[in-house]
């Protein structure tokens, strides 16, 4: 497989074309940025331990059925993936009630949900992501149909559901995560972009430790002693 011209830096990655052009390299970086990235920082490592953690969490989802883009790991940082269009919705699953839905609805920070809360945010830096409504989604034709939506909500449960389980027995909090997805050159909806602690919301379930990139958004320290903690109970066999 070739590497080809880069197609695309963003914020936690760079994608590259390859010489198929259903194929892209997802190169995942060290870079960290929270709040728009207004803050910005670097951790040495960070990018080839989400690209290890996101690889495990996507076999895991494969294994139970959830079609995804990832087609081969190439290296420490890089990832062979089937190029998606990417839906311009950011996904959200959450559990237990922090960071924006604290901030938005006062819902008290700790609080488990009584069921998970699917939300969809308009994937768009200049409106800084905005949280849009089924309604906003059909008329923006963010998605092509209700039916998409309910498979984009449904998907997220089924992932949420999957995950919950797996970090449970590892002693993990699935607090909340944000999914992507993107439809291939034959129209099927697969699970893009990455999942790892950049992304997600990890507590330790007998500390409530943060083990996650709220590390970093709050200045907490130990950022990447958090993610190969993750790491280490993502491999660790129960
Ligand atoms: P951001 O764009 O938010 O800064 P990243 O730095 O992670 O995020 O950049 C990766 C970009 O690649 C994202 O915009 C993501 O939507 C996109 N992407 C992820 N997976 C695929 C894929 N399989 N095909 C095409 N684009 C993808
Ligand atoms: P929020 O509470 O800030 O809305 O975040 C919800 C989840 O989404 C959390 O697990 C972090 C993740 N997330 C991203 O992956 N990218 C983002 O740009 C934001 C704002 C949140
Ligand atoms: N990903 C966003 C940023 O880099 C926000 C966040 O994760 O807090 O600005």
């Amino acid at each position: 497989m070739q590497k080809k011209e880069l197609i695309y830096e963003g914020k936690g990655k760079k994608m590259f074309a390859t010489d198929d052009a259903n194929l892209l390299i997802a190169e995942f970086k060290d870079d960290l940025t929270a709040f728009d990235a207004q803050k910005r920082g670097n951790e040495a490592g960070k990018g080839a331990l989400n690209n290890k953690i996101s690889t495990q969490l996507f076999h895991l989802l494969k294994e139970k059925g959830i079609p995804t883009h990832l087609v081969e790991t190439l290296s420490d940082t890089e990832q062979l993936v089937k190029k998606c269009e990417i839906i311009p919705l950011e996904v959200v699953v959450r559990n237990i009630a922090t960071g924006s839905l604290t901030k938005r609805l006062a819902i008290k920070e700790g609080t488990v949900l009584s069921f998970p809360l699917v939300e969809f945010y308009y994937k768009n830096d200049d409106l800084h992501d905005p949280l849009v409504n089924d309604e906003h989604c059909l008329i923006m034709g963010l998605v092509k149909s209700e039916n998409d939506l309910d498979r984009l909500k449904h998907m997220g449960r089924e992932i949420n559901a999957i995950l919950f389980k797996f970090f449970a027995d590892r002693n993990l909090k699935l607090v909340d995560f944000k999914v992507e997805f993107g439809v291939d050159k034959d129209g099927n909806i697969l699970l893009a972009d990455e999942i790892s602690p950049d992304s997600c919301r990890f507590w330790d379930a007998t500390t409530n430790e943060k083990l996650d990139k709220d590390r970093f958004r709050q200045d907490l320290g130990s950022v990447k002693v958090a993610y190969e903690e993750v790491l280490k109970r993502i491999l660790s066999k129960v």
